[in-house]
């Protein structure tokens, strides 16, 4: 059962296929651990050794929830 099933059912956040996750559970992972944003992409998501496509709109993403953590 995951620690918060209504959030997984509502999350409609775009999905980044390297990461093999929704915005949402990076997310989740980057407040349980901040990390700064070029650490948050090899730790938390797959987007440091994936495609990049998605990084721009993590940023933005990740702004806008206040997650974003400066390098
Ligand atoms: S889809 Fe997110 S880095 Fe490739």
């Amino acid at each position: 059962m995951p620690a918060n099933p209504q959030a997984l059912e509502q999350d409609d956040s775009p999905y980044c296929c390297c990461s093999a996750a929704t915005f949402n559970e990076i997310l989740e992972k980057q407040r349980a651990n901040p990390l700064p944003f070029m650490e948050l992409l090899m730790v938390h998501a797959g987007c440091g050794s994936g495609c990049g496509s998605c990084i721009e709109e993590l940023e933005v993403f990740l702004r806008d929830h206040d997650a974003y953590v400066e390098d």
